[in-house]
């Protein structure tokens, strides 16, 4: 087999146990050491709650501008205080196309480009604030500690990190520098999100219980086997030698805040089953029977295609993740339940008792109960953003994300998305591809707050109780 060696190779790395602990030299079965990731941390310095010297202007370095990060550099440019001060991407057109997309607002950014340590020199100049990240996976992290160490907050997309050293090391550069580490994902600081954690608070489930969530995506062909869509074939690469859960946040992480994990509660242990490979070697084989360039994909150790992951919270609380981006079905939701309740997405529909879900009316009359200031505010700021004439360029506007991340930074408040969120979202990755190795045997997910989730006090200030809001969109 093709490569298998490499593949092989790449599992025993990622999963950070060696050969001896992947349960792949013929001891598979029975218990295994349920903590092969031993923790010597000690917290420098508590980052939850951390506010940061407010910043008037926020001076902004992107680095990857494929498509998400074209996006990037759209919505942030939209935000009050933004100031696009630097681009780069390895492909010299990419640069100029973002630029281009933004010079109408004012901005004139310096290009970085041509060979890939050019997103250094950025990190390296004294008059930015933040680095934004978003390029393929396994960059995520050295970009976001050299931007940390050169007194950068980083913000990346997901994952934020790779494996448990990483996650550790995103952890011990963020206390020592006392830098922001925000991580990009799905999350509940804007729209119906935001709702069900103010109900969730406000009692209105009861205790949760359990939760769901999923990253289920069919990018089977549209994304992973095309030549053309994305940088060097990073995205079908990251689907090959390891199999887990390969792309937790999306789910997770709005999970992660609803239960109060790392504020209250935490991540206990997780088990995690992947499915054989149905139809990633399959598409290999027939598009190398067509066309030459597949043909070193042929046979090689594509994830098993579905992946379930379940977690235990020390508090005694259960979560599921799935993962699949092949199979042909529509989009995955999530779903929720605690002692008084239960909300399921795809529609949005709420429960209070076994006999059916409350009519559309209640539904919609809940969601105006329990909408939450920042949704408020950033509707009102988003309709008096769209009266405004942008010279055609109005479709740009910005995330809820986004958008509180440069208000936080521009009140001097503290960041509702912690690099301990980071940590633990992205961990579960590595956990699970250990776990998938050994028999679906238990796993300890790090604590990366060093036991502070006992007296962390919540983030996620939904009701602006502490300030913001007062930043506009363009
Ligand atoms: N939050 C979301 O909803 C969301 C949506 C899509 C993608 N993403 C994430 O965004 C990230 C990027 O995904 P994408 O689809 O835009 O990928 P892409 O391949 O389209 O873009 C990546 C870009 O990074 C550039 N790049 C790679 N290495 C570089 C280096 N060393 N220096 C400078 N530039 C470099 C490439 O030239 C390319 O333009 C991924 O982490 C992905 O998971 C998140």
């Amino acid at each position: 087999m093709k490569n298998s060696r490499r593949d092989f190779l790449k599992i025993a790395a990622l999963t950070g146990a060696g050969l001896a602990g992947t349960g792949m030299i013929g001891c598979s079965r029975g218990a295994k050491n349920p903590n092969p990731f031993p923790v010597t941390h000690k917290q420098m310095f508590n980052m939850s709650g951390y506010a940061a010297p407010r910043l008037d202007v926020v001076r902004v370095g992107i680095v990857g501008l494929g498509n998400r990060g074209t996006g990037t550099v759209s919505r942030l440019a939209s935000i009050e205080g933004v100031e696009i001060k630097a681009l780069c991407d390895l492909e010299p057109e990419r640069v100029k196309i973002s630029a281009d997309l933004i010079s109408h607002l004012g901005h004139k950014p310096d290009f970085y480009s041509g060979n890939e340590n050019e997103w250094k020199k950025m990190c390296e100049r004294k008059d930015l604030d933040l680095i934004a990240i978003v390029t393929p996976w396994d960059t995520h992290t050295p970009m976001c500690v050299y931007a940390m160490e050169n007194d950068k907050h980083a913000y990346t997309e997901l994952p934020a990190a790779t494996t448990i050293e990483e996650c550790w090391q995103l952890v011990e550069t963020s206390e020592r520098t006392r830098k922001h580490c925000i991580q990009m994902s799905a999350n509940n600081l804007g729209g119906m999100g935001a709702v069900l954690l103010n109900m969730v608070r406000e009692g209105f489930f009861g205790e949760l219980i359990h939760a769901e969530g999923c990253y289920i995506h069919d990018l089977l062909l549209d994304f992973n086997f095309t030549k053309t869509m994305y940088h060097n074939m990073w995205r079908l690469n990251e689907n090959i030698g390891r199999h887990g859960n390969l792309y937790p946040q999306h789910g997770l992480v709005p999970v992660i805040q609803l239960l109060d994990i790392n504020y209250g509660d935490k991540m206990d242990y997780l088990v995690s089953v992947s499915s054989n490979d149905f139809m990633m070697n399959e598409t290999a084989k027939k598009l190398a029977a067509e066309d030459d360039f597949w043909e070193e994909f042929v046979d090689r150790e594509f994830r098993g295609n579905m992946n379930v992951t379940v977690f235990r919270t020390v508090k005694g609380r259960s979560i599921v993740m799935q993962h699949d981006v092949t199979s042909p079905r529509p989009r995955g939701g999530r779903l929720f339940s605690g002692t008084k309740g239960i909300y399921q997405s795809g529609p949005d529909r709420i429960a209070t008792s076994h006999t059916g879900w409350v009519s559309d009316e209640e539904f919609n009359s809940l969601v105006e109960k329990y909408t939450p200031e920042i949704v408020k505010r950033f509707n009102e700021l988003n309709r008096l953003a769209e009266s405004v004439d942008r010279g055609g360029h109005s479709y740009y506007r910005t995330s809820p994300t986004d958008w509180r991340i440069i208000d936080c930074l521009r009140n001097g408040l503290p960041m509702d998305l912690d690099v301990y969120e980071a940590a633990v979202s992205s961990a579960a990755t590595p956990l699970s591809v250990w776990s998938v190795a050994n028999r679906s045997n238990s796993v300890d997910v790090p604590d990366f707050t060093s036991g502070a989730w006992q007296t962390n006090k919540r983030a996620l200030d939904i009701g602006l109780e502490g300030g913001g809001g007062t930043t506009r969109l363009i």
